[in-house]
Order: C-alpha cells, then sequence, then structure tokens
C-alpha cells in the first residue's frame, strides 16, 4: 500500500458515492413500486443510501486535507503512521455500518441508524485525525489562510457534536423527551455546519489552487465567512428544531446567518469566476467547471431556503418531500459539486491528466446529465412537496390518495434520479481509474 493516504479516502469516498446513489436511486423505486427489491426494503435501502452519501463527503473533505497539507501548505504531516490507521478504521467501521443494515441490525439514530458501539472506532479515528492535524499546522508560522481555520473548526467541531448526539444514551436525557429532542437536533444541526466547514475550506483552497491568487484566502469576505459559519454552526441549528418550541426570532435570525453564508461563499466563487476568464481558463477544465456548478446550486438552494423561511409557505411544507429537496439539493449541488472539483484538482496534479481525451468528453457529457438530472430531480421533490402539503393542510383526503395524486411527480423524481446515477458513473469511473492506477 504505498498510495498516499489521501488518495485513498478519495477512492473510498468515490466508490461510497456511487454505492450510496444506487441505493438512493432504489429507495426512490420503492416509493412507486413499494414491493420493489424486497430483498432490501425501505427501512434498509434509505440508512444505506444516506449513510453511504455522508460517508462521501467526509471521506472526500478528509482524504483532500491529508493530500494538500504536505503538498501544497509547505508542512510535513505530524505523522504519516496515524493517517493509515484513521483509514483502517475508517474502512472497517464502514463495512460493519454496511453489514449491520443489511441485517436489519440498527440501534442508532437519524443519520447514524448504525448500533451504537460502531460510533467509538468513529470517534477514535477523528480523534487522531485531529491531533495529527493540529500538531502539523501548528508549525506554521504565517497567518493561517481561512482555509486552515475552517478545516480546523470543522473537525473540531464534529468530535464535539457527534458526541452530542450519542447524549441520548445517557438515562439523564433519554428519559425527557424535550431535554433528547433539543440535544439531538442540536447535535444534527451542529454537524451539518461542521462538514460544511470541512467542504467550503476545501472550496477556498481548491480556487486559491486553481486560480493561483493567494489574496482570496487571506481576505476579510474569506474570514466574514468563516466568522458566520461559525456563528451559524453553533447556533444555526435553531431552524432545524421544529418541533422543539423555540421563540421565533432566534429560528429567523438562525435562518439569516445561514443564507447570508452561503450568499458571500456564492460572491466568492463569482469573483473567482472572473479571475479565471482573466486568466483565459475556460470551463473546459474540469475542477474549474464543477465549482461553478455549485455557485449556480447555491443560489438555487438559497431561493428555496428563501421561500420556505416565508411562515405561510412554511407551514404547508414542513416535513414534506421540500425538506429532503432543501438536503439533497445542498448536498449534491453544493457538497458533492465542490468536492469533486476538488478530487479532479487532485487527478490533474498527481497524473499531469487534463483530461483532453476520450474520458475527458465522457466526463464533460456526465456533468450536464448530473446536473440536468439533478435540476428534474430537485424539480419534482419541491412540487411533491407542495402538492402533499396542500392535500394534507386542505384534509380532504387520506394518506393513500395523497400519495396517489403525487405519484407522477415521484415517478419523474425516480426517473430523474437513475439520470443522476447515469451522468455520475461517467463523473466518477474515469475519475477512478486514473486514482487507482497512479503510483
Ligand atoms: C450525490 C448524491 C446524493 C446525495 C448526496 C443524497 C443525499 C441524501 C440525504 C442527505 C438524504 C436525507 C434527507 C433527509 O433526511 O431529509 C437523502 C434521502 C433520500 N435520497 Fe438521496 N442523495 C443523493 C442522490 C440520490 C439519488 C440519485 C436518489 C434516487 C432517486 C436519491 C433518493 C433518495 C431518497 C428516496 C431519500 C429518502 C427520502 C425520504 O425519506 O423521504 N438520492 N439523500
Amino acid at each position: 500500500m504505498n498510495k498516499s493516504t489521501g488518495i485513498l479516502f478519495i477512492i473510498t469516498g468515490l466508490l461510497a458515492l456511487l454505492l450510496g446513489i444506487f441505493f438512493g436511486t432504489i429507495s426512490g423505486l420503492q416509493f412507486i413500486f413499494p414491493g420493489f427489491f424486497e430483498v432490501l426494503p425501505f427501512f434498509k435501502s434509505r440508512p444505506l443510501h444516506v449513510s453511504l452519501v455522508v460517508a462521501w463527503i467526509f471521506s472526500a473533505a478528509v482524504g483532500g486535507i491529508y493530500y494538500y497539507l504536505p503538498n501544497h501548505c509547505n508542512l510535513t504531516l505530524y505523522s504519516k503512521r496515524l493517517p493509515r490507521i484513521h483509514f483502517a478504521l475508517f474502512i472497517i467501521t464502514g463495512l460493519l455500518i454496511i453489514a449491520s443494515y443489511i441485517m436489519g441490525k440498527f440501534g442508532g439514530r437519524e443519520y447514524w441508524e448504525f448500533p451504537p458501539l460502531l460510533a467509538i472506532p468513529i470517534i477514535i479515528g477523528w480523534i487522531l485525525f485531529g491531533f495529527n492535524y493540529f500538531k502539523t499546522v501548528v508549525k506554521k508560522k504565517e497567518p493561517w489562510p481561512v482555509y486552515l481555520w475552517m478545516w480546523a473548526t470543522g473537525i473540531f467541531f464534529f468530535l464535539f457534536t457527534f458526541s452530542e448526539s450519542y447524549l441520548w444514551l445517557l438515562p439523564y436525557f433519554r428519559d425527557n423527551v424535550v431535554r433528547e429532542l433539543t440535544v439531538q437536533w442540536k447535535s444534527y444541526g451542529a454537524l451539518v455546519g461542521s462538514w460544511n466547514m470541512l467542504v467550503y475550506g476545501t472550496a477556498i483552497f481548491v480556487m486559491e489552487k486553481l486560480s493561483g491568487d493567494t489574496k482570496v484566502a487571506l481576505s476579510r469576505l474569506s474570514f466574514l465567512m468563516y466568522l458566520l459559519g461559525l456563528t451559524n454552526l453553533m447556533f444555526g441549528w435553531a431552524h432545524h428544531i421544529y418541533i422543539v418550541p423555540s421563540a421565533p426570532w432566534i429560528r429567523h435570525f438562525a435562518y439569516f446567518i445561514s443564507m447570508t453564508e452561503l450568499l458571500i461563499l456564492a460572491k466568492i466563487i463569482w469573483s473567482f469566476k472572473s479571475t479565471m476568464q482573466q486568466a483565459k481558463i475556460n470551463f473546459g477544465n474540469i475542477p474549474y467547471r464543477f465549482m461553478i456548478a455549485a455557485d449556480v446550486w447555491i443560489f438555487i438552494n438559497l431561493i428555496l431556503a428563501l421561500l420556505i423561511s416565508i411562515p405561510a409557505v412554511n407551514i404547508y411544507t414542513h416535513g414534506t418531500h421540500i425538506t429532503v429537496a432543501h438536503a439533497m439539493g445542498s448536498t449534491i449541488g453544493i457538497n458533492t459539486m465542490i468536492l469533486l472539483s476538488s478530487c479532479f484538482l487532485i487527478i490533474q496534479q498527481v497524473s499531469d491528466q487534463n483530461f483532453n481525451d476520450k474520458s475527458g468528453k465522457l466526463i464533460r457529457w456526465g456533468f450536464w446529465i448530473v446536473n440536468i438530472g439533478l435540476l428534474i430531480f430537485f424539480i419534482s421533490l419541491v412540487v411533491a412537496g407542495i402538492a402533499k402539503g396542500y392535500y394534507t393542510a386542505e384534509n380532504k383526503l387520506s394518506f393513500q390518495e395523497i400519495m396517489q395524486k403525487i405519484a407522477p411527480v415521484l415517478a419523474i423524481f425516480v426517473f430523474a434520479g437513475i439520470g443522476i446515477l447515469v451522468g455520475m458513473l461517467m463523473v466518477v469511473l474515469p475519475a477512478l481509474r486514473k486514482l487507482i492506477t497512479i503510483k
């Protein structure tokens, strides 16, 4: 095993992405054909899908950090052995989680439906990662670019909120419903904030490398975005806990902060676009085009977030497919696009490959199929959500009748999901081939 651990994490992440989308497609098909693929019913295929795509996000972000620190930040990793132990723990735990879902052994909550014992190796792996990261970056004497702060914060808060999401194991929390729900939803909201820190930090890093402009990562605007992200991480969960009574202004304030953070990221990518145009780097460049796609998706997600934050609309939409559109719109459109941009930047560097060949053509086609598929996917979820919210509020139809009414829209959703799967295969398989064949 002589490949850098960063690359191994990325290969694993890409495999988790493909497998995750495959299970997502199965869950989607089960929406419209309830008896479909009975060996893996919805209660198993859904957690398999969600855990694998979340694993993709973490694995690609962590792999990028392990790769970038020694290769681009002029830093020698404090330990070269710890990342390998981290990787081994990640793989073993991942396989155990998949096996436990397939065997129907649950016991956890929400994103972590696996038996809680498996959280222990995850925590150990992150401690090793965090320890190595901090020991490595403290050696940097010059001012830290914003991405080093963002990664540091993401690592620290992941450990914190992940541990917090298991507080329900203690009787003090488990025995009081409001206390348990509040802590649980607070931790999940903050957890999303912690992975966003890792991913948005990666976005700024990638833009710095692509444009050669080192000022961006030291700019006031980037640090403002970091501070907003930090506030969002600590307090932004307020808009995740609808079921817990809280003052409306807290929720609206939380919404406002998370939208401003995204707006600034959109602005940074927009300025990066003009720097790239001046440098005559065009849309043919693969990491660049994925970053621009993330920018477009930030705007689309912002429009949806604005709409569902209007109380009159929210009454109808909360807890419908619109929430799923919001979750998948941001994890696919923003997080996945940024991380694919990072993966292709690494491939370009390690293999001197600019994808001007046949595989480049396949990736470019795949890019469009994924994005157009995602647009249809997203719109159909929103339409299904509005229809479901409307019929539920009108209270005239039973659940079955509502599901029957929205079945055609869900069929379009699944069809578009299959498009995303096909497009992703066209993008990811050539990337995997390159990464597996490099020394
Ligand atoms: C990169 C690709 C993808 C990512 C990152 C992703 C992410 C997610 C996330 C985070 C959730 C949980 C949403 C929530 O709890 O509200 C989810 C649910 C789901 N996803 Fe995906 N997804 C992806 C692709 C797909 C595809 C291609 C399909 C195919 C149809 C799909 C079908 C589903 C279904 C059916 C659910 C469950 C929705 C529900 O319970 O109502 N996903 N996905």
